[in-house]
């Protein structure tokens, strides 16, 4: 059994009646394919029904009346393609709008706000004190020279110090500073007594472990003018120090040692935690050291043309990342420099 093909339309009439087919095809169309679809199948112009129906026109007998309905079946279709296109493009519009849109009953989207890092904090802590002081704020370089770094500093050419165990040395010869006091020299290399400065810093020592990084941070001070004495070192960190932690801290000189000041001593203040009656972290001592001080030797003074006959000072270094740490209660050093978002953001200035 096969099937016959449904006959080839002889006649305008039937010509016409396709119209209806094509409207209901398009009526059906919902997006930009399906369209182009429609479009190729009735007006293609190689294969579409419209051209298999203009190839008929020589085998028809009314080829007159035949041609003009197909030609308004085009016309038709045509028509009813333009107007599925506008319908498209309107949705589309529709569509966009809906995504543009802006809610605005939403609440706004809150910016978390920076904050201070907690060394940076303590740092600026420290200057402004030593500023109310009379100080100024002064800095150095952090690739150093051995002379700025060492030798006008008193140290002798064979001290352990220089030792590849503590400094990093630069293939050029110079190094990373191990402390901020050749900053000291190069203030007084600079300016004339009296002098007071106050000089926070980066600084880089071969040391990793709990409490040590291999860099760090320190502020150095410097005092040089006619008459200082001993005396106005230890008044002066006395109330740097009751400002920093609390006026009820306790503060204590042991003698020591440094190339660069003679007399020198170390600085403790009674432990901030258990206020001096001993807890695991002063190692039940009741005691904190918290930074290292003395009276500027008459040699580093010579070495930078200060007359030591005439002018004496004082100078002092501290551990920044050691206040910090005891200030905002952190028992890592490592904590301080990961950039851990919670831990600036618990340090954070509100
Ligand atoms: N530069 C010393 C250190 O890094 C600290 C210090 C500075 C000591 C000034 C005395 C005077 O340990």
């Amino acid at each position: 059994m096969s099937s016959e093909p449904a006959a080839p339309p002889a006649h305008p009439e039937e010509v016409a009646r396709l119209a209806g087919e094509a409207d209901a095809e398009i009526a059906a169309v919902s997006d930009r394919r399906g369209w182009e679809a429609v479009r190729i199948r009735w007006i293609g112009r190689r294969e579409g029904r419209v051209r298999e129906l203009l190839d008929l026109i020589p085998r028809v007998a009314d080829k007159r009346g035949f041609g003009q309905a197909v030609n308004r079946l085009k016309e038709r279709v045509e028509a009813a393609l333009a107007a599925a296109d506008e319908r498209l493009a309107a949705a589309e519009r529709a569509a966009q709008r809906r995504e543009a849109a802006v809610d605005v009953t939403l609440p706004g989207r809150r910016v978390p706000g920076g904050a201070i890092h907690p060394v940076i904090q303590i740092s600026r802590e420290i200057e402004e004190i030593f500023v109310r002081l009379g100080y100024t704020v002064a800095e150095g370089p952090e690739v150093e020279s051995d002379r700025y770094n060492f030798e006008l500093l008193n140290f002798p050419p064979d001290h352990p110090a220089r030792d590849t165990q503590d400094t990093f040395f630069l293939e050029d010869g110079r190094l990373l500073r191990t402390h901020t006091s050749p900053v000291q020299i190069r203030t007084m290399l600079a300016r004339r007594p009296p002098l007071r400065v106050i000089i926070p810093g980066r600084v880089y020592r071969h040391d990793n472990d709990l409490r040590h990084s291999p860099m760090f941070h320190q502020v150095e001070g410097l005092a040089v003018a006619e008459g200082i004495r001993f005396s106005d070192l230890k008044g002066t960190l006395e109330a740097f120090l009751h400002r920093l932690f609390s006026p009820e801290t306790g503060v204590r000189l042991r003698p020591s040692f440094f190339p660069f000041t003679e007399p020198s001593c170390e600085v403790d203040i009674t432990c901030p935690f258990c206020r001096g009656k001993g807890c695991a972290t002063c190692s039940e001592t009741g005691w904190m050291e918290i930074l290292g001080a003395g009276m500027v030797d008459p040699r580093v003074l010579a070495g930078c043309g200060v007359d030591p006959d005439r002018y004496t000072g004082f100078a002092f270094g501290l551990g920044l990342d050691r206040v910090a740490m005891i200030r905002f209660g952190i028992p890592n050093i490592r904590l301080l420099f990961e950039n851990d978002e919670r831990l600036l953001r618990q340090a954070g200035i509100r």
